[in-house]
């Protein structure tokens, strides 16, 4: 069996996207995990931690995605096609709300961070200084939506799993390999 490529084939998605796709999978479950037990068991030592790295692990998505918008860019002619496929203007704009998604909310989240003149550091190292003057217009945004998109992006994973589940165990098609399988080749 063919080992899978970096970039993507018309048959799957290569192992840049499946890493980018599966580390910004795995670091979003964190930030609605750790947004969910704030609301659930509110201020304790442990919601303290989980809240604290919500800032941080936040701006890493953000830079994430920047790149994975370029990646997408530069393979959009070889990467598997929705040509063909059930429901194909669905899944194309399901995907194009994922990517609107995860650039407008921590985009708006780190505009408020640094008009309310927070500091930031990322694993210890310091990006945003604190100022004791705020920026209203950059804060009214992220207050006015941030929280309700963030959990709008969960609902919209949850049907985007849904459609994964469809086409893995009931249509029984190629289109969850894509992103799962071992290489076709
Ligand atoms: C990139 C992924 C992110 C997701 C999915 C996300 C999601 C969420 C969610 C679901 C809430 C809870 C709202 C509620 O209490 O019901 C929230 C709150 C919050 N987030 Fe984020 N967030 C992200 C990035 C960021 C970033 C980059 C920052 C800061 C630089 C940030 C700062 C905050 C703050 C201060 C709150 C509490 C105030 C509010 O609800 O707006 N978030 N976020
Ligand atoms: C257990 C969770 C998840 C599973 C099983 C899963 C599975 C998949 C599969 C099989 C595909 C390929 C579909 C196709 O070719 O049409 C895909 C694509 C995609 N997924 Fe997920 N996914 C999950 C979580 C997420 C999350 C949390 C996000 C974003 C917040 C996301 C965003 C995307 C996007 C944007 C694509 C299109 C390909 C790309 O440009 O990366 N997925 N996913």
């Amino acid at each position: 069996m063919a080992r899978l490529a970096w970039r993507d084939t018309p048959e799957a998605y290569g192992l840049v996207t499946r890493g980018l796709h599966w580390t910004m999978a795995t670091l979003f479950a964190w930030q609605w995990l750790s947004m969910a037990c704030r609301l659930i068991f509110g201020r304790t030592p442990v919601t303290a931690v989980m809240v604290g790295s919500h800032a941080p692990v936040g701006t890493v998505l953000l830079l994430l995605v920047l790149v994975r918008i370029g990646w997408f860019l530069a393979n959009r002619h070889r990467r598997p096609s929705h040509a063909g496929d059930r429901l194909a203007g669905l899944a194309r704009a399901g995907h194009a709300l994922l990517y609107l998604l995860m650039l407008v909310i921590p985009a708006i989240a780190l505009l408020r961070h640094y008009g309310a003149g927070r500091p930031l550091s990322i694993l210890g190292v310091p990006v945003l200084q604190a100022r004791p003057e705020k920026i209203e217009w950059m804060i009214a945004p992220a207050n006015a939506v941030h929280g309700w998109l963030g959990w709008l992006l969960l609902a919209v994973v949850v049907g985007h799993v849904g459609a994964v589940l469809l086409h893995r165990f009931v249509w029984r098609d190629g289109v969850a390999a894509r992103m799962m399988g071992r290489s076709p080749g």
